[in-house]
């Protein structure tokens, strides 16, 4: 992951700097630094954890220098301290770096037999002695060349150089890297987002491609040393303002939000007078498709998995789905009547770019089901359907999630329609449905007396089971990765009729099941499998919808019963008190609901 950023400017950066690190710490929040030039020497400040610990430095206040990079750390190799953050320096040079190099530890063997003395465990730093190595017998733009030819693996790099007081270097492999135009002043970036507050004016970097960053004028070149000319992309300037409101946490407010994500997704694609979906520009004829492959990782690979179950119910189209870091390696068939889907929040997850990719070396069709419409998924699939549900901030992802089934529902109800495999008369019935959903959202997340009260006990377990079938069961994944996730509670999802073919040896007196039972085509099987967990001691919240019918179960510890609405949209429904679980269970452990331990929000690396 990591967040990169570089500033030349004619005045003093390091305020700046730090500035554009808090809105990337989104990319990882274990260390923090910044680098600046000044007085014909590098200098380097760097702290352990987050970048308030950096700002809060005197060091970083008292900081000179009007050409500056920064760095925010997720660590792949070596632990997380202010030794192992970025940036690394030699004398010469110094680098920030987002990304892995896979044959650093060769490197670095040779590094060192050529006397160079390594500080960190990085494998970051072998960049920074082979550049000082390389500038011993090459100018600037061959010993970037050299270098980048020598590393195998991803990297985005921000480079400064001791002997050269007006020139950044930006790289980009595998990593997505920006360049943002200011008045007298340049700068590089991770992303537009971290930029936005300097410039809308973006230059984004290809794979292989490299740049001299100066005050007055930029110059990008091709992975050979080439000289290349980019288009300036002028974008919205307007800067979106992220405040927690009432809310403790960004992950509170995020969850309240989803009436309203879900209202932005029916207003952009359900045309309410004619009962109809708004796609348009699609690019491909109906008939040219004759399957879909849904791909994502962690939370989006759920929604993909819950779009399975809707796109064979509604569609007559083969449906299969991967999680990104499994198809990007695996010997796939690839076939010209396959739609590729690849969903995404943030649009720059590297495994899920990476199967994009793959597919567009391909020539297949490409579709983006993503939230950052400036992200690189969306950039570079053929066909982009956004999501519409603002910036998330809380690294837990909710409102993203049911924004991304909200768009892969409305898409299975498209194709469906169009290859007439539903009735118009059901096409509409679906539509007034979804129509109803944002209200039956607002009340369910009044559910949260219940939900607080039973989090205590989800906290004393040892672990805990999450159960579903049919529509449920993706939505049982999603609640125990939450869980999981926030409370660091060990949290299984599984399809409740698999649970006698193994996992109901762990069953124990006391460990909390929750169970979603939504009364669907699922229902007397999943009570049937709630009954035999209960007959082993567990302890079951079981999530339903109202009925007038009555539960034919006994013992069931706690029940909470969601609005009813047609069984294609529970999932929806079901996936609140989940969310709500997860929040209330990590907020009593004190825990950093919105920046859990170990992750980030957006995992540039694979
Ligand atoms: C979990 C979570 C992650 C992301 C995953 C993919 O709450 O947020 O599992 O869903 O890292 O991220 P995106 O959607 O940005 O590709």
């Amino acid at each position: 992951m990591c967040g990169i950023i570089g500033i030349n400017s004619s005045k003093p950066v390091s305020a700046t700097i730090i500035n554009s690190l808090k809105k990337l710490e989104y990319r990882g929040y274990d260390s923090a630094g910044i680098a600046t030039l000044y007085d014909g020497s590098i200098n380097e400040i760097k702290s352990e954890g987050r970048v308030d610990n950096l700002e809060k430095s005197s060091l970083v206040k008292n900081m000179e220098g009007t050409v500056g990079i920064g760095h925010v750390r997720w660590a792949t190799h070596g632990l997380p301290n202010s030794i192992n953050a970025h940036p690394h320096s030699s004398q010469n040079v110094s680098v920030v770096h987002n990304g892995i190099i896979e044959n650093s530890t060769l490197l670095k063997k040779f590094l060192v037999g050529k006397g160079h003395k390594f500080k960190s465990q990085t494998d970051t730093e072998v960049i920074v002695h082979l550049i000082t190595e390389n500038l011993k017998t090459e100018n600037i733009v061959d010993s970037i060349k050299k270098t980048l030819k020598s590393l195998h693996g991803s990297f985005a790099l921000g480079i400064i150089f001791k002997d050269e007081p007006d020139l950044i270097v930006g790289a980009r492999r595998g990593s997505p890297l920006a360049v943002g135009y200011g008045p007298n002043e340049n700068y590089l970036g991770s992303d537009s987002y971290a930029l936005k507050s300097m410039t809308n004016k973006i230059t984004y970097l290809n794979d292989g491609e490299f740049c001299i960053i100066k005050k007055d004028h930029v110059e990008f070149f091709s992975e050979d040393g080439t000289k290349i000319n980019k288009k300036v992309l002028e974008l919205s300037s307007e800067e979106e303002k992220y405040d927690k409101g009432d809310f403790k946490h960004f992950m509170a407010k995020e969850i309240e939000e989803q009436p309203i994500t879900l209202k932005n997704g029916i207003k952009e694609y359900i045309d309410t007078s004619n009962n109809d979906i708004n796609i348009h520009n699609f690019p491909w004829k109906i008939n040219e498709i004759s399957s879909v492959t849904l791909i994502g990782c962690g939370t989006a690979y759920h929604s993909c998995l819950m779009a399975k179950y809707w796109f064979e119910e509604l569609t007559s189209l083969d449906v299969n789905i991967d999680i990104a870091s499994e198809f990007r390696y695996r010997k796939n068939r690839f076939k010209k009547d396959t739609l590729y889907v690849f969903v995404s929040q943030s649009g720059e997850t590297a495994d899920t770019y990476a199967a994009l990719d793959l597919c567009i070396k391909n020539n297949m069709k490409t579709c983006a089901v993503v939230n950052v419409i400036e992200s690189s998924i969306a950039r570079d699939s053929e066909f982009v359907l956004p999501i519409h549900c603002g910036t998330e901030i809380g690294v837990a992802s909710t409102k993203a999630f049911l924004g991304q089934i909200l768009i892969l529902y409305i898409l299975a109800l498209k194709l469906g329609s169009l290859k007439k495999d539903i009735e118009k008369k059901t096409f509409i019935e679906k539509i007034n449905d979804l129509k109803e959903l944002p209200k039956l959202i607002e009340k369910t997340l009044s559910l949260d007396n219940k939900i607080q009260a039973v989090s205590s006990t989800f906290n004393e377990a040892k672990g805990s089971m999450f159960l579903g079938r049919g529509f449920s069961f993706p939505i049982a994944l999603e609640g125990a990765l939450k869980l999981k996730e926030l409370s660091y509670i060990h949290a299984e999802g599984y399809p409740a009729g698999e649970m006698k073919h193994g996992p109901l040896a762990l069953i124990e007196e006391g460990m909390p099941v929750v169970v979603l039972a939504p009364r669907d085509d699922y229902y007397k099987k999943t009570i049937s499998n709630m009954q035999e967990v209960i007959a082993r001691g567990a302890k079951v919240l079981l999530i339903t919808n109202k009925s007038k019918d009555e539960i034919v179960s006994e013992n069931i510890w706690e029940t909470i019963e969601v609005e009813t609405t047609n069984e294609d949209l529970f999932p929806f429904l079901l996936t609140i008190p989940l969310q709500k679980l997860a929040y209330y269970s990590a907020l009593k452990k004190g825990f950093d609901i919105d920046k859990p331990r170990n992750l980030a929000k957006s995992v540039t690396v694979e």
